[in-house]
């Protein structure tokens, strides 16, 4: 791009960015002009799900059930695994993934989510009922089925450590496990410019919690610099052998093996789409894309018949969709002086809300779940299906939601 068109872009941006700031006071003006187109067949019924808060705790994003139907464990953002008992017994802490934790915060402090570990994908290994878990800053690591500190497995790939792992689902009969790194460059936790750092300044209504910033920022410096350096990988449990599958995905986040194993899924959040690595078959190491979505999708998982559901962090609104495929664009508004929750605002399009969609094992759209004005559930971070009932998790709640299915 010439030096000419730069100047212009980025007089143009700072314009729209003054005219922002005149929407950034109420959510509606902003979802009026910023709001996502609704989705085809959208069943707006998700806020009809009962909430369970997790107390003292904040984000429980990954959700899962041991063999014995137990659950759901739940990792949350102070570092902690927690497993829900029912109403009567409620949570208790089953594992956490490192031993220093002297100065991790309850609910939480994003400064301290390196040091005190971040589990993001969470899935029981079916014959050894062991837990496995995706941490962001720690790696791949397991734990018994007593729960306490996890072991570390994979914290480096070809002698480059993980940067951002994600996500995984278990091959429990080949003892194989896929995994994501959703970027060898962005961190979750980085620091935006200090001219962003304005939270208490905001005029914006709380669409996140409070105190998210550091914790939360990261996600939108890697959507909007348009990193593509996410990975798909595989570690063998008897060999420990890491193998890189898939390279250059657009932010990598949520994993599912299809029921027969010849497929894995892995999410692209900023590519706003689901690719599909054949693992076995004519296709065999090939990779297609499975399902353009009409958002962000975080993890996904499969339910008993092989379908998936999606969690949508968020739809894409006409300015996510714009900055988020044109990288100069996201890069100049991350150099603009809005805070966290200001951008975050933008790209969801003014309005909190919760998206859920499930896909056939061909990819082609079942089912469309939504609490279109967040009045119950927002930022959905997986959806689970187990006893006709979707639960699901947010980073961004404190809470997890029991959605009966009808
Ligand atoms: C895992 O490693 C073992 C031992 O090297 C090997 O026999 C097995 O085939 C590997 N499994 C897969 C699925 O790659």
């Amino acid at each position: 791009m010439n030096s000419k068109l730069i100047i212009f872009s980025a007089t143009a941006l700072l314009a729209v960015a003054v005219a922002l700031n005149f929407f950034f006071r109420s959510p509606e003006r902003l979802h009026l002009l910023l709001g996502p187109p609704p989705v085809p067949g959208s069943r707006d019924r998700l806020h009809a799900a009962k909430i369970v808060v997790v107390p003292a705790a904040h984000g429980p994003e990954s959700l899962a059930f041991d063999s014995n139907g137990r659950g759901p464990y739940a990792g949350v953002a102070d570092g902690r695994i927690l497993r829900w008992d029912g109403d009567g017994r409620g949570w208790s802490e089953f594992a956490v993934t490192t031993s220093q934790r002297k100065e991790c915060v309850r609910p939480f402090a994003p400064e301290m989510e390196h040091v005190c570990g971040r589990p993001l994908g969470l899935k029981f290994h079916k014959k050894t009922d062991e837990l496995y878990i995706a941490d962001a800053y720690l790696g791949l690591k397991v734990v018994g089925p007593d729960g306490g500190l996890a072991t570390e497995l994979v914290s480096e790939v070809e002698g480059r450590p993980l940067r951002f792992t994600n996500d995984l689902d278990i091959d429990d009969d080949n003892d194989v496990i896929y995994f994501t790194d959703t970027s060898t460059t962005f961190q979750r936790r980085t620091d935006l410019n200090p001219r962003s750092h304005r939270e208490e300044q905001t005029s914006l209504p709380p669409v996140l919690g409070p105190g998210l910033g550091a914790g939360f920022g990261q996600f939108l410096v890697s959507i909007l610099n348009g990193d593509k350096t996410g990975r798909l990988l595989k570690y063998n449990i008897s060999s420990k052998e890491v193998t890189v599958l898939v390279e250059g995905l657009s932010f990598a986040n949520g994993v599912a093996l299809s029921k027969d194993r010849s497929f894995v899924l892995v999410a692209e959040t900023s590519g706003c789409r689901i690719r599909r690595l054949w693992l076995q078959g004519p296709n065999a190491g090939k990779v297609d894309v499975f399902a353009e979505l009409p958002g962000f999708p975080d993890n996904i998982r499969r339910n008993h018949k092989g379908e998936f559901w999606v969690a949508l962090h968020s739809k894409k609104g006409p300015l996510s969709r714009f900055a988020v495929f044109n990288a100069w664009a996201g890069k100049t508004m991350l150099r603009l002086p809005f805070s966290f929750q200001q951008l975050h605002s933008l790209l969801i399009g003014g309005k909190a809300h919760a998206t859920a969609i499930k896909l056939s094992e061909e990819g082609s759209v079942l089912d469309v779940l939504e609490d279109c004005d967040g009045k119950i559930m927002k930022f959905p971070s997986e959806v689970e299906e187990k006893d006709g009932k979707l639960w699901i998790g947010s980073v961004l709640t404190p809470f997890i939601g029991i959605y009966d299915l009808e």
